[in-house]
């Protein structure tokens, strides 16, 4: 079997004209528009490029982007004080703190100091217990992207299989409360699973997000699975005349793409997604601030 492959990009270029329509429609009946705030400490490269990526798709969906930029020794007060004046700011409703912080700061202390109805990132302590008691949450924007592409190929996941391998707070965990929350029959495998590619076996959907690369093999995966693929790994070019490093995902792509039904490439699958899905949760964010109708990202 040949994989169908799940288009990432195209998927998160159809959200982005759901978002843009909605954001009009706002304009046109408020007379404002969302507002979303990144803030970034340091010069990252990597992080630079994501937050100039989030403040031009941010504008070019018709939003008010917000960018502060902060040197990398800021102290952690001066930054919960922005937090505070952004968390106060009438013309904002989303806000992003662009993650790793520097060792000086508390990032857990950071997170939870944002109002947890601007956090659009989903990483408050409110918005994870939301979440995982099924209460109106903001949703973590990879594990969201990552749904909506599984809803988009299969309709319904009711009484599907699902192991998702990773336990981090900002994928794995997040995504295996989704995917309970549409039926699945859940599994949270990881580092320390006896028989990791047994499990692997029995899931009809398969996330992978534990950050290595090339790390599940084609016979890990059922024939027909479906393929989620949450790792943008960096990795020496296998060409030796390029000398800029490669992408890859946690799947070993060539392998499972013989097995599986369908799965996500890297990069062009879950990766457009998430972008798409932070400005998708600053116009949900921005709707129950303002008590309008919600929209429906799945349906619309
Ligand atoms: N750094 C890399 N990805 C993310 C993300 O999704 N949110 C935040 N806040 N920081 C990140």
């Amino acid at each position: 079997m040949v994989a169908k492959i799940i288009d990432g990009k195209n998927f998160a270029k159809t959200l982005r004209v759901k978002i843009t329509r909605k954001v009009s429609e706002i304009r046109n009946s408020q007379g404002e528009v969302p507002g979303l705030a990144v803030i970034l400490i340091g010069e990252d490269p990597a992080s630079e490029v994501y937050v100039r990526n989030k403040a031009r798709q941010t504008s070019e969906v018709g939003m008010e982007s917000f960018k502060h930029i902060l040197d990398a020794q800021v102290s952690e007060s001066n930054l919960l004080a922005l937090i505070d004046e952004v968390n106060n700011n009438e013309l904002i409703h989303g806000l992003l703190v662009q993650l790793p912080l520097p060792e000086h700061i508390d990032s857990e202390r950071v997170i939870n100091a944002i109002v947890p109805q601007k956090d659009v990132d989903g990483f408050h302590i409110s918005n994870v217990g939301l979440l995982s008691t099924g209460q109106k949450a903001m949703i973590p924007c990879t594990p969201l992207g990552c749904k909506l592409m599984l809803l988009n190929h299969h309709g319904s996941l009711s009484g599907m299989n699902a192991v998702v391998v990773g336990r981090s707070n900002i994928v794995g965990k997040p995504m295996a409360n989704l995917l309970l929350q549409e039926n699945c029959t859940v599994t949270i495998a990881h580092s320390r699973t006896r028989d990791l590619p047994a499990v692997c076996r029995e899931a009809d959907i398969l996330v992978a997000a534990v950050g290595r690369p090339n790390f599940i093999k084609g016979n890990w995966i059922k024939p027909g699975a479906t393929v989620i693929d949450v790792g943008i790994n960096r990795i020496d070019n296998p060409d030796p005349k390029i000398s800029r490093p490669k992408l890859v995902g946690d799947v070993d792509f060539a392998e499972a793409s013989q097995v599986a039904g369908a799965i996500t490439p890297v990069p062009g699958g879950v990766g457009p997604m998430t972008i798409a899905c932070l400005l998708a949760n600053t116009v949900t964010s921005f709707c129950r601030t303002k008590g309008l109708a919600e929209p429906n990202w799945v349906e619309e």
